[in-house]
């Protein structure tokens, strides 16, 4: 774990103030302008606490911190053990250079030379870099992509696919333990339809190519019969008993569907390198969802209306009640998934679920949360849901929606992407070797880093040439970035050791910039997962990716004197480690070469 500057500084402010360390924790701010400091406090925060103007508090806090202080403090956070250090002999270093007061914040200067050895002496091992590995029993289950099958994977579920997969490889970067669950949508009445419709015209169609646009077009078929006709919709309503009951031939015919169905998505998952460790759908469920019932009803939660057992929320503020059972008594979406809260918490013991669904399902999880507290389960596991939700995501079309028919295939938009990536490193380097693996990583990592792009409730428009464009801010603009960190290894033919590195020839302002950036690395991890936002890596790889750009405009790193170049060298090998591992954690590859 490299030095916690932000610890140090909260430690001190929260002696010298007599304040919860946590709360001054929180308010320190990273100054977006680097000559505002390193490390920003603003005073305003305790204005109200300390009765006195931001300018009173941050003069007297300045006062009363001496450099002595700064150290001492340290050092009374080191003997707690709350702070692995760098290096215990170097304590005699102060970690801190100046303190100025600016508009009522407090500025803080970190001792640049410090940080410098300890960011690229670190990064030289691997085992050891940015992870904070402090989560060692900590379990997480994420329920991301979760498509239904029988449907199209939509644009949408493309989405989910993305940003859990990447919470999914940062949680484990980290040390937890996680369990990726792919949360199939393969239960409930429409099965009944489906079987009828099949049943009726399955002859027609020959299900060995694109079956789900086929078994959809059944769907949409039997739909419109069961508007006609109400005997038929009275045979679907049957069939879906059947299926509930076991019945053989609706069984057969649903598992051949969900086979077809994952076969599909199945090739998504490859070319995205998507994993999972559990797919237990919705119908893993059908025959837990009893308990759920008895439950509520022994706690006399259950109640009736209009021929449905409901849970009234309108005293939790949630005015839309949450249906556990139909008229028919068949259960739904909702009921299946508070019986997977039950099994998740008992099989994964965990301490927080994260479902990673569109924004549209806000009111279902709320829901769900509310009715999982009166399920009788212990707060950890009901304190640990979590929804994730992100917002819609257009073609420059319109809203993509399945039922407006308006629908392209992802697996499509995926290997346009991998064509068009072809086309423009065919025109850049038409001599490349591998360019069919290497438009794969551009294609694929351009669609990926798009959609984690922005802050992920944030509506986006697909649009494929966009994310191409290697100088936007975009995966293939990352991808570049490496790639020429790679070059310039590649020319400099050796690679230096730390050891061999003067770290005082990489205090100019375009070196610290990087080595400041990836002294972060570990922190936006940590705000990552803290937020369940993805974005924040993503925008740091292209912050990591400029700061790269300016210092190779502006430095001449292949040069005649041997210890510069050594020096430069190194801060490239740094730079292009991070951007290779960082990229990864979002489920981006790089391509060596492009
Ligand atoms: N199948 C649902 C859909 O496509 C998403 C399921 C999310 N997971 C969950 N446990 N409800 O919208």
């Amino acid at each position: 774990m490299m030095t916690d500057f932000k610890t140090i500084i909260a430690n001190v402010i929260a002696k010298v103030t007599n304040i919860d360390q946590k709360e001054i924790y929180g308010y320190i701010e990273i100054p977006k302008d680097i000559s505002n400091g390193d490390y920003a406090f603003p005073c305003f925060k305790l204005a109200k606490i300390m009765k006195k103007s931001p300018q009173q508090i941050a003069t007297e806090i300045k006062e009363k911190i001496s450099f002595e202080d700064t150290i001492s403090a340290d050092k009374v956070t080191q003997g707690k053990g709350k702070m692995p250090m760098y290096n215990d002999e170097n304590d005699s270093n102060d970690k801190i250079t100046k303190i100025d007061i600016a508009g009522g914040y407090l500025n803080f200067y970190i001792n640049n030379q410090y940080m410098t050895k300890e960011v690229l002496e670190k990064i030289e091992n691997e085992e050891q870099y940015g992870k904070a590995i402090n989560q060692k029993n900590k379990n997480i289950v994420i329920d991301y992509s979760s498509p239904n099958i029988a449907k199209p994977f939509h644009i949408g579920h493309l989405k989910t696919t993305v940003i859990g997969g990447a919470l999914y490889n940062i949680y484990k970067y980290l040390g937890y333990n996680v369990t990726g669950v792919n949360h199939l949508g393969d239960y409930g009445t429409q099965f009944g339809k489906l079987i009828e419709g099949y049943k009726l015209w399955g002859s027609e169609y020959d299900l060995s190519e694109d079956p789900i646009d086929k078994l959809a077009d059944i769907y949409k078929r039997i739909n419109e019969l069961c508007k006609e006709d109400e005997k038929v919709l009275d045979n679907c309503r049957e069939n879906f008993k059947l299926l509930e009951q076991g019945d053989e031939y609706c069984t057969k015919l649903w598992q051949e569907f969900k086979d077809l169905s994952i076969k599909e998505f199945q090739k998504i998952y490859d070319l995205l390198g998507s994993k999972f460790d559990s797919w237990n759908g919705e119908a893993f469920y059908a025959d837990k969802t009893d308990e759920v019932i008895q439950i509520l009803q022994k706690t006399g939660n259950l109640q009736e209306s209009e021929g449905a057992m409901i849970v009234d929320l309108s005293d939790k503020g949630i005015d839309t009640p949450c249906i556990i059972c139909k008229t028919n008594g068949s259960t739904i979406y909702a009921t299946r998934d508070l019986a997977a809260i039950l099994y998740r918490s008992r099989t994964y013991d965990f301490d927080k679920a994260l479902y990673v669904t569109s924004y549209e399902q806000n009111l279902h999880f709320k829901q769900i949360f509310e009715v999982a507290k009166l399920l009788g389960l212990d707060e950890k596991y009901t304190n640990g849901l979590e929804h994730v939700p992100y917002g819609f995501v257009r073609l420059s079309t319109g809203r993509m929606s399945t039922r407006l028919g308006n629908f392209v295939k992802v697996e499509d938009l995926l290997n346009d992407a991998i064509n068009q990536a072809k086309k423009i490193i065919e025109e850049k380097n038409p001599n490349l070797e591998n360019k069919e693996e290497i438009a794969k990583k551009v294609g694929i990592g351009a669609i990926i880093f798009n959609d984690l792009a922005t802050s992920r409730i944030k509506d986006e428009i697909f649009d494929i040439d966009a994310m191409l464009n290697f100088q936007g801010e975009t995966g293939p603009y990352i991808q570049y970035t490496y790639v020429r960190t790679n070059s310039v290894l590649e020319k400099a033919k050796s690679m230096p050791k730390f050891e061999d590195v003067d770290t005082d020839l990489l205090q100019d302002e375009y070196s610290q910039k990087i080595i400041k950036l990836i002294y972060n690395f570990e922190e936006i991890l940590n705000q990552v997962i803290e937020k369940s936002e993805p974005s924040i890596l993503a925008r740091y790889l292209i912050d990591l990716s400029k700061a790269y750009s300016n210092f190779y405009n502006e430095n001449k790193i292949i040069c005649d004197d041997e210890n510069l170049q050594n020096a430069r060298v190194y801060l490239t090998f740094a730079t292009g480690k991070v951007l290779k591992d960082g990229a990864k954690l979002l489920g981006i590859q790089m391509p060596e070469k492009m």
